[in-house]
């Protein structure tokens, strides 16, 4: 392999194609497609939503993630970096797309070390307690154990910091020979586990009746109005699914090689995220449909679907020990290349701006997350009272990241390829390896004029309606 199938510059960077898209695809299937994907695809009226999720992944969020890889791999630099070279006055950009991973990393660890803890008890043999308890909370009221376990201190701080030291070993080692030898086992794990679990859920009395409320459209009561939300909480969910506007993909384009080919680096990590994001609604509904004898306020959760509902969905199915433990090993998987990609994003800027070591930047990331983290950790249990904007701290960052930040973001994002340094700057960089750029009018049309709008609409949303 000649040297000009790595990157040029001395970060180093990905060996393999295979291992980029696995790496790309790690940190795109995460939380968003095993905790939100699957209550929003059963608030939204099922297959309705997976329709337009379809159509917008191929489309919406095709755009916006080969945007970002060019970007990262034509400069091969950091976020702070890669906005300045592509033109100075839009720098601002780079700060802006170091400063939401910077505001994601920690909270996000903060969960991830909650679906720990929930690994950890199925895997003991306790997940009848994370599914039965209820704890009274004074006054005849009582919690969940969710409710109750996060409400404390010590085991959620534990379980965070354990989680981020995971995390980061992966990135102390660098790119090759940690994030991509990682999401080289990991991934295919995952994929594995999911297509077992999903198999033996199917398998249940009853499930096929939740596969279909899960893939049939329902247009009982289907307005233009619901039309709408369910767009805009399909565009929400695609952004961040993908992993868009949080700097990442720019990141880890910069370690792509330039022989790989881009357009279909791209469509691949699409499928894999979507097939997982699917597949894990083929877990979640027809369970709770089953467990619930198809009620639809169970099914309705939201986001209690997957930390209240499904243990007790769980702990009521045969072997359901076994396949929780499975399952929740599943999301701290998927979590984990998340998260390990948010933290690289993190600390390629810091080594790039600091010309600190990867080592020492990577400890003072470590020391960030945790501090940060904590502020949400406290602001479950001992600062629970206190509220930003009417929000915990932990609903705050990530309500300032999703809705505004990133948004704002890849709005302006569109702006600076569409129209300042226009489109030929990423076609240019798709065909540097001798590929044609098949979707090259369907990109230009997309960039310019429909993302845009996609994210003016997501700026606007929670201010105008109640998704
Ligand atoms: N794409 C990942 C997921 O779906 O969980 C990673 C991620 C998305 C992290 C959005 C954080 C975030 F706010």
């Amino acid at each position: 392999m000649s040297s000009d199938t790595k990157t040029e510059n001395s970060r180093g960077g990905f060996g393999s194609k295979i291992g980029f898209i696995l790496a790309a695809a790690g940190s795109a299937v995460g939380l968003g497609n095993i905790w939100r994907f699957p209550y929003l695809a059963a608030r939204y009226g099922g297959g309705i939503f997976l329709l337009i999720y379809l159509i917008l992944a191929i489309t919406f969020g095709f755009t916006m993630m080969l945007t970002e890889i060019a970007l990262g791999r034509k400069t091969g630099k950091s976020v702070l970096g890669a906005y300045k070279e592509a033109d100075k006055r839009f720098a601002p950009l780079g700060w802006l797309a170091a400063a939401v991973p910077a505001i994601i990393l920690p909270y996000y660890c903060v969960i991830g070390g909650w679906v720990l803890k929930y690994m950890c008890m199925f895997i003991t043999g306790n997940g009848g307690d994370a599914a039965n308890s209820q704890f009274a909370a004074g006054s005849g009221s009582s919690l969940t154990f969710f409710e109750h376990y996060i409400s404390l201190l010590g085991q959620p701080t534990l379980f965070f910091v354990l989680y981020v030291l995971i995390g980061s070993v992966a990135v102390l080692l660098g790119v090759e020979k940690g994030i991509e030898k990682v999401s080289k086992i990991l991934m295919p794990v995952l994929l594995v586990l999911i297509i077992i679990i999903a198999g033996y859920t199917l398998t249940m009395d009853g499930a096929m009746d939740g596969l279909k409320y899960y893939v049939l459209p329902d247009f009982t009561d289907f307005t233009v109005t619901k039309l709408l939300k369910t767009i805009a909480a399909a565009v929400g969910q695609l952004f961040y699914s993908m992993s868009l506007a949080m700097g990442i993909m720019v990141t880890y384009g910069s370690y792509m090689r330039k022989s790989d080919s881009l357009e279909g680096s791209v469509r691949q990590i699409e499928v894999f995220d979507t097939a997982v994001a699917f597949l894990a609604g083929m877990v979640i509904v027809p369970s709770v449909f089953v467990f619930s004898k198809g009620d639809p306020a169970a099914l309705n959760a939201g986001p209690g679907l997957m930390f209240i509902t499904l243990p007790k969905v769980f702990d009521s199915m045969p072997g359901g020990q076994i396949i929780g433990a499975a399952f929740f090993l599943l999301v701290s998987l998927a979590a984990l290349t998340s998260s390990i990609s948010l933290m690289e994003t993190v600390v390629a800027a810091v080594m790039e701006k600091t010309k600190m070591s990867r080592s020492v930047s990577c400890f003072a990331v470590i020391a960030f997350t945790i501090i940060v983290g904590m502020l949400s950790v406290m602001g479950y249990s001992v600062w629970s009272d206190f509220e930003l904007m009417g929000m915990q701290i932990l609903d705050f960052f990530d309500f300032i990241s999703n809705n505004i930040f990133m948004p704002i973001l890849a709005f302006f994002t569109c702006i600076l390829f569409g129209y300042v340094i226009k489109t030929k700057y990423v076609e240019d960089e798709v065909k540097v390896n001798g590929d044609k750029f098949r979707s090259v009018h369907l990109y230009r049309i997309m960039i310019k004029v429909f993302c845009p709008i996609c994210m003016i609409i997501i700026l606007l949303t929670p201010f105008v309606t109640d998704i």
